[in-house]
């Protein structure tokens, strides 16, 4: 009955083909260390949908932002946990990609045929520490205030355009309701947005190019 159903629908759509080049595709002899990438798309899968529940009850304005969160962690069934694993996801996303791009470096997987994959996974980095960046202010308790009062302030001494990068951070001279705003929506929308892309990008280049061999000891030449 299923296979049936699975026949119909790929003789319309073709998806077998799709999940075999995605979940039958050969591999070379692999270790552990090349789980590393998955278990940042995991954690990345778990922001996205911790995230999305977070925003019910998220109100991003000065007003709101300290009690909203309080009243997650406290009052809503769930709410401590929700927001535990977006907290701490958060840091471990940022640990796996890190080590993730160490496997790639130390194991030469950047070359050839591979520079794109590692060029999207450089911008991917950016991205997660972007989120880190935007996120912390969002909670808008003294912590995050002049963390982010000192993290735009880092920006701001950028040669030239510093000036200029400090106030379209801050929407403004100071911090405000509009940075709050601001941090908001490339959390939420510009960050999420460019991270499917990305991921989107660098999987399906994984998935053209195959995943590298580990590194062989050439035989000394005499
Ligand atoms: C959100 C962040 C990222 C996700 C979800 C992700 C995911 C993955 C996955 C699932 C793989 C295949 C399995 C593996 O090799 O572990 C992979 C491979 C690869 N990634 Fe990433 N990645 C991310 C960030 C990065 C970063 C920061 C870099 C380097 C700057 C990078 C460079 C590469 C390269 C070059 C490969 C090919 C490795 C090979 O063929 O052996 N990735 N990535």
């Amino acid at each position: 009955m299923l296979t049936r159903f699975g026949n119909w629908l790929d003789e319309r759509m073709g998806w077998r083909a799709v999940w075999e080049a995605i979940f039958l595709r050969k591999v070379p002899k692999v270790n552990w260390f090349y789980t590393l990438g998955s278990a940042t798309l995991f954690v990345a899968v778990n922001q996205a949908v911790t995230g999305i529940l977070l925003t019910i009850y998220y109100v991003p304005t000065p007003d709101h932002a300290y009690d909203s969160v309080q009243y997650i962690t406290t009052q809503v069934a769930g709410g401590w946990l929700i927001r535990g694993l977006h907290h701490w996801g958060a840091s471990v996303m940022v640990v796996l990609v890190v080590l993730h791009m160490l496997r790639v470096i130390i194991y030469g997987a950047y070359k050839y045929p591979r520079e794109v994959t590692w060029m999207t996974g450089v911008v991917l980095l950016l991205v997660v520490i972007g989120f880190g960046f935007t996120g912390y202010l969002l909670p808008w308790d003294q912590k995050s205030y002049w963390a982010t009062t000192v993290g735009t302030r880092i920006a701001g001494v950028v040669p030239f355009l510093g000036d200029w990068i400090l106030r379209i951070m801050r929407g403004g001279n100071d911090l405000s309701a509009v940075t709050l705003a601001r941090f908001f929506g490339a959390h939420v929308w510009v960050l999420p947005a460019t991270l499917l892309l990305l991921v989107g990008t660098h999987l399906f280049l994984v998935i053209r190019n195959g995943i590298s061999e580990i590194p062989k000891r050439e035989a000394r030449k005499q």
